[in-house]
């Protein structure tokens, strides 16, 4: 599909379908929408009382232009309030544009919406950005050529936006980002491996010339991460530890390290998932991980002068007489040891070892992203990741990066007492706590295995898949913490 900015006013715009975004107070055509009204012989307002358009946020109307005009299909989208518009409204509706464009099988679209805070590249990103991850369809596992091409959008046009070619490329980038992290989500465990999780990192490194290492199992034990290999070491499969970087031509400005959970599979152990708990879906145990990686093929193609360390100790969570036992002790890589009194809270054991790894490279701040825990899921539902940080000014910067990607966090207590549940009479600590407050105890876990870095920690189990359509998101993997990540690293 190819993506244009044009300044081709809408009355004079020609294509397959135009778009246009009406605010709720604006139904009552006014200016050059009365004036398009009438080109269309009166088809806009028909249209509008006919489908009771009221122009709320996520409404859409689509219908049939009379013959003689330029263009076929008229599309209205509504944006809700014309005060507080936000840049997640307009990438919303430049979703909704492109699916009803689908919809009406129409191949050019011409996409009119008003500029956000009278920022043209901000506006003209964030409708791209929707347009694209809306059109994206993942059909990589169907036989059926039918349904693998469908009908086409193949030109899609910004109106009033002509000179932003930069900030389509932009979303262009990030979204080659998270469409790589959807793939690698959705990708079954048979498909995803911790062996192919190294080859996709790899492939990233070669394409754009990022510094790669894997550590093998050897040379983890070298630096004593006993607590993922602890996770790791009933898997048939070898655990590969990923540690892509990008590094900035000249001095970087700040240089920081992104961890995520590269957990293949999760079986529980022998703490086996029971049925009902969803195991089938613990291919997207390695969401976390699907983030960094999809961050790091947008970051190595936008080229901030940040420098960025991607890592992710990838395994699978399995069961075999090699599985570590409920009880067993380990000892993570800077010398504290583990109770495990349950073999499913296997995330935060890798993650441990990796925040020791990433707070050792020297850099200035650690974000984490884990699909950790279903506490939070339940806490905060599907929609909404949890965000964890000691440091305020790590966690305003994420949740300002995040108010303008359009994913949803909220900040969460990182409540020290509750550390008390994971006490053990034997070593350090245990690696859970009691159910109540079961996503914050992860996180205090967490927080043992960083000394001084500022850090935080996103409990992304909830948002990295979707069963429903919904704006952007096709039913399946979301690629949900690309967008904000991207969003920090460039802020
Ligand atoms: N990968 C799961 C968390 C999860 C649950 C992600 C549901 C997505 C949906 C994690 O490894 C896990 O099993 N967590 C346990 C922790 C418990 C044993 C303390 C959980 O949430 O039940
Ligand atoms: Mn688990
Ligand atoms: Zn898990």
């Amino acid at each position: 599909m190819e993506l244009r900015v044009t300044n081709t006013p809408r009355l004079e715009w020609t294509g397959d379908a135009l778009a246009v975004g009406l605010f709720e107070d604006q139904v009552e055509l006014t200016d050059d929408l009365a004036a398009l009204d009438e080109k269309l012989s009166g088809t806009l307002k028909e249209l509008i009382t006919e489908t009771e358009f009221k122009g709320k946020e996520g409404s859409s109307a689509a219908t049939r232009v009379g013959g003689g005009s330029g263009i076929r299909k008229i599309i209205l989208v509504g944006l809700g309030k014309p005060d507080g518009l936000k840049l997640e409204t307009l990438r919303r509706a430049g979703a909704a544009s492109a699916k009803a464009a689908k919809k009406e099988k129409c191949k050019t679209l011409g996409i009119s919406l008003p500029l956000w805070n009278g920022d043209a590249a901000a506006t003209a990103q964030a409708i791209a950005e929707g347009v694209e991850l809306a059109l994206y369809q993942d059909t990589r596992f169907k036989s059926d050529p039918e349904e693998k091409q469908g009908p086409k959008v193949e030109q899609v046009e910004l109106l009033g936006l002509g000179g932003q070619e930069a900030a389509i490329t932009r979303a262009r980038q990030i979204c080659s980002g998270v469409i790589l992290a959807r793939e690698l989500v959705a990708a079954p465990a048979n498909i995803v491996t911790p062996v192919t999780l190294a080859e996709t990192a790899s492939a990233i490194a070669q394409e754009y010339g990022l510094e790669l290492e894997i550590l093998e199992r050897e040379d983890c034990e070298k630096l004593g991460m006993g607590a993922y290999l602890g996770v790791a070491q009933a898997s048939d499969l070898p655990p590969k530890f990923i540690h892509l970087t990008y590094k900035p031509e000249g001095t970087p400005r700040r240089k920081l390290a992104i961890i995520g959970k590269g957990l293949t599979f999760d079986s529980g152990g022998l703490n086996i998932k029971v049925s009902g708990s969803g195991i089938e879906m613990m291919k997207t145990d390695m969401g976390g991980a699907g983030a960094t990686l999809g961050a790091a093929k947008a970051i190595a193609q936008l080229k901030p002068d940040v420098e960025v360390h991607f890592i992710s100790a990838a395994t699978e969570n399995m069961i075999s007489g090699h599985a570590m036992h409920p009880g067993d002790i380990l000892t993570a890589s800077n010398g504290k040891t583990i109770e495990i009194n349950n073999t499913d809270a296997e995330g935060r054991l890798t993650l441990a070892d990796a925040l020791v790894f990433a707070e050792k490279l020297g850099v200035d701040a650690i974000v984490d992203l884990a699909t950790l825990t279903g506490a939070c899921v339940i806490a905060l539902g599907d929609n909404i990741a949890g965000l964890w940080s000691p440091s305020d000014e790590i966690a305003d910067q994420l949740l300002k990066a995040s108010e303008l990607a359009g994913e949803k966090l909220w900040r969460m207590p990182m409540e020290e007492t509750y550390f008390e549940g994971m006490k053990s009479v034997v070593a350090d600590m245990k690696n859970t706590g009691p159910r109540p407050g079961g996503a914050i105890t992860a996180a205090l876990f967490l927080k043992q295995f960083v000394k001084e870095t500022p850090w935080a920690h996103l409990d992304i189990a909830g948002p990295v898949w979707v069963d429903k359509e919904n704006g952007y998101n096709n039913p399946g993997a979301t690629g949900f913490g690309v967008r904000t990540l991207v969003s920090w690293v460039l802020s």
